[in-house]
């Protein structure tokens, strides 16, 4: 009825089996039985140790409609084999890289900031945050300057939000299928260079090529089709931009409902800042420690992601108890329901970056703060930074 979100709903049903004080329980979605863990060891099990018998997300992909086999819905071997491609592409010079990226862009958005600043004016803080977002994604993983912080390229901005605001439109949204083509074409991407990019990688991967193995090593990989490629190409757009602007935007909004917090923020990027000449440096963010605490109790407030779904792939036997989940049938690890849980957070519903301190963690389990995932199927952002 719209009265929540799927994932506010499946994070009640978390938190009332958790109060019936059992491991894990069950749940109808129209027809389709779900199977939702409770026990933190089951829910382990099922993200790392026992992944193989969960390797799939079990949402929609179909060879008729080619943006939907990207990434986040490819299946076993396929999956797999793209997968171990990607690290390259976030190796720690490469993050330091699009760390000077993001520095760049960081100052047209102060810029653009100070304008409704000085003239005291309300602000769209999620719409100036996307463009900040997109800017950094299409050059961070494109090479290009889309200069949306500019006004330049709306239309191209509001296709990429369309991805989010208009989920049923996605059959017609005909821009996205261009994204690679139009958007190279248009920025005049230099073919010859080689930055060893998200972009250089899955170009590289619509070749046919002796060397390019599958994931068992044994086998050649079989080259991407443009389908293919404009899939990942928008998965990583979208992931990009949508994702860090969400978050951005909530933690503002937190920060400024509490004071407390916000100026203990600033006292920690301003002293560190200070040793650091005032520059903002991969390193000097490296070591803002309650920088990483905010983020952190906005992801565990507000996951992007608020649900990790999961298909059984074969019979599985749960461990510690005498039940079976039967093949094929779909897993939601409430991860929302997980990270307001008042057994690992007191007074779950407050905003409190305290609950990350490094005493605070060492008193709860790892699996209570998942908002990238986790196991071999976790974040692509998270799992090599
Ligand atoms: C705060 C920002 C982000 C959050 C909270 C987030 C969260 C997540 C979550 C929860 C998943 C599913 C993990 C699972 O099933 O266990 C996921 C998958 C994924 N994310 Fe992110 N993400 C963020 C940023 C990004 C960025 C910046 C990128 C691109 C560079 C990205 C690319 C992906 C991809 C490609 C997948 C699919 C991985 C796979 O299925 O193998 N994400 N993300």
């Amino acid at each position: 009825m719209k009265k929540c979100t799927l994932g506010e709903l499946f994070g009640q049903f978390y938190l009332q089996l958790k109060e019936k004080g059992i491991k894990h329980g069950g749940a109808y979605f129209f027809w389709k039985p779900l199977y939702i863990p409770v026990d933190p060891d089951i829910i382990k099990h099922i993200l790392i140790r026992d992944f193989e018998n969960f390797p799939n997300h079990g949402l929609y992909i179909s060879e008729d409609d080619p943006l939907s086999g990207h990434i986040f819905n490819m299946e076993n071997a396929k999956w797999r084999t793209l997968r171990a491609k990607i690290p390259p592409a976030f190796t720690s010079a490469k993050m330091r890289k699009m760390f000077l990226i993001m520095e760049r862009m960081t100052k047209q958005f102060n810029k653009n900031l100070d304008v409704y600043a000085e003239g005291g004016i309300p602000i769209d803080i999620k719409m100036e945050l996307s463009k900040f977002t997109t800017d950094i994604i299409l050059a961070c993983a494109l090479g290009v300057e889309s200069n949306t912080m500019k006004n330049e390229n709306q239309e191209m901005l509001e296709h990429l939000r369309s991805f989010f605001d208009y989920q049923w439109n996605i059959y017609k949204n005909t821009m996205v299928v261009t994204i690679p083509r139009h958007i190279l074409q248009k920025f005049k991407k230099d073919k010859q260079s080689c930055r060893g990019d998200i972009t250089d990688i899955l170009i590289r991967l619509t070749e046919k090529r002796e060397n390019e193995h599958d994931f068992s090593g044994k086998g050649i990989m079989e080259p991407l089709n443009f389908g293919e490629f404009s899939a990942q190409m928008l998965v990583f757009m979208a992931a990009g931009f949508e994702t860090s602007s969400s978050v951005l935007t909530f933690a503002m909004y937190e920060l400024a409902k509490n004071i407390e917090c916000l100026t203990k923020l600033r006292k920690e990027i301003n002293s560190i800042l200070d040793k650091h000449d005032n520059k903002i440096t991969y390193d000097a963010v490296m070591e803002m420690k309650y920088l990483d605490q905010v983020v952190d109790e906005t992801l565990r407030l507000y996951p992007v992601f608020p649900i990790l779904p999961r298909v059984c792939v074969n019979d599985y036997n749960v461990p510690g108890t005498n039940f079976t989940i039967e093949k094929n049938t779909f897993v939601l690890v409430s991860n929302m329901g997980i990270q307001r849980d008042p057994e690992y957070f007191p007074n779950p519903d407050k905003f409190d970056p305290n609950q990350f301190s490094s005493e605070n963690k060492s008193k709860r389990p790892f699996i209570a703060h998942l908002p990238f995932g986790e196991g071999s199927r976790i974040c692509v952002g998270k799992a090599y930074s």
